[in-house]
């Protein structure tokens, strides 16, 4: 059976972006940020957001339509786009856009939720060939997840941050040391910078709980502290780089301090019905260095395969939403058009999420 061919547009946060999927195959995408826009708030403004989705939806479909060759959306199959979670303005305006050409085109519409999406991402590594059941740690801007992905998609949640997600932290990190936004990859970079031998040690959270669940607020104010008591003695040491690389280690132990946990409890040798032997590792901090090189050492001590999304699908972006969009129902008719947004995900309140 020949692979079917999505439009998928993705607009949950500050990127919009269009892409067109057919199977694993991205044969055109394009994804505009508007990280610049929210800079000098300090962090995304929902409102802005969505009047800046409102000026750039029509620009990025185009833009792929062309780019594919493929001209017209009378010539995919459907249309698919995520339903949430996220700000529901931003939602809207990438579900209005969706509904709008699947039904001028006469072809159906799939919602896709947005953490589906990142699970999915690590499906275009094309060298991995990976396919579900396997485990995965989602860690994103608002998310920091230990998820179950079964044969179906359907995602099972096993652990959650109890506060902060781990880009969270590391955006807040970043600020505290005066550093541009996004934060985590400015904050990753000037980290490289230091000896890592020299490092601040900042405690690692939750280690020695039994649950999956992780922390990163303790950490933040760690940091807080560390920067107000240098201030304080007026000294230059510890070096904001000595500061950072301590502060991504924290985060970066305490994420791999859960997946141990899990290994030991779902791994190939934990005896459990369930049990995977492979680990996907997916959302926009999965782009960073020392988790990808922590989490693949960690793997490998369990005979577990770590598969990386790809770095161009780490963050945001709809090609990670065309490609989930193959495990969800497509709509017609006035299903579709009813279709609404959602601002949570249902996996926190089902601890399941199975694919719409
Ligand atoms: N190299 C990196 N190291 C650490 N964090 C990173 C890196 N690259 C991106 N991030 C973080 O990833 C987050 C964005 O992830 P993304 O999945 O796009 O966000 P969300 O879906 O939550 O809006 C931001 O918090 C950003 O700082
Ligand atoms: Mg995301």
């Amino acid at each position: 059976m020949t692979a079917r061919t999505y439009l998928a547009i993705e607009s949950s946060c500050d990127e919009t972006a269009a892409a067109i999927v057919r199977g694993r195959e991205v044969l055109a995408e394009a994804v505009a940020t508007q990280a610049e826009l929210h800079e000098r708030f300090g962090g995304v403004v929902p409102e802005i957001a969505s009047r800046r989705h409102l000026e750039l939806v029509d620009i990025v479909v185009r833009d792929v339509l062309e780019c594919s060759g493929l001209e017209r959306v009378e010539n995919v199959d459907a249309v698919a786009v995520t339903r949430g979670p996220g700000l529901v303005g931003a939602l809207l305006v990438g579900i209005a856009a969706a509904k709008a050409r699947a039904w001028a085109a006469g072809v159906p519409l799939v919602p896709v939720d947005h953490l589906l999406g990142h699970v999915a991402s690590a499906l275009l590594d094309p060298d991995a060939n990976l396919e579900p059941p396997f485990l995965c740690v989602l860690v994103s801007g608002g998310h920091t997840l230990l998820l179950d992905v079964d044969v179906d998609m359907t995602l099972t949640l096993l652990g959650s941050t109890r506060d902060d997600a781990a880009g969270e932290a590391f955006d807040k990190g970043a600020r505290l040391l005066g550093l541009d936004m996004p934060g985590g990859p400015a904050l990753s970079a000037l980290a490289a910078t230091a000896d890592r031998r020299d490092a601040v040690e900042f405690t690692p959270a939750m280690l020695h709980h039994d649950t999956l669940d992780t922390s990163f607020s303790g950490i933040k104010t760690a940091l807080s502290i560390a920067l107000r008591e240098r201030a304080a003695i007026r000294a230059n040491e510890p070096t904001d780089a000595q500061l950072a690389a301590g502060f991504e280690d924290a985060i970066v132990s305490t994420i791999v301090g859960s997946v141990k946990k899990l290994l030991r409890q779902r791994g190939p040798t934990s005896g459990h019905a369930s049990a995977r032997d492979r680990m996907a590792v997916v959302g926009g901090v999965a782009a960073n260095a020392t988790l990808r090189t922590r989490m693949a050492g960690i793997c490998r001590e369990f005979g577990v395969q770590t598969v990386h999304a790809p770095l161009r699908w780490c963050g945001d972006n709809a090609a990670m939403i065309g490609v989930a969009a193959q495990f969800c129902p497509e709509h017609a008719g006035p299903d579709a058009w009813q279709l609404d947004a959602y601002a949570t995900t249902p996996l926190f309140r089902q601890g399941k999420l199975v694919p719409n």
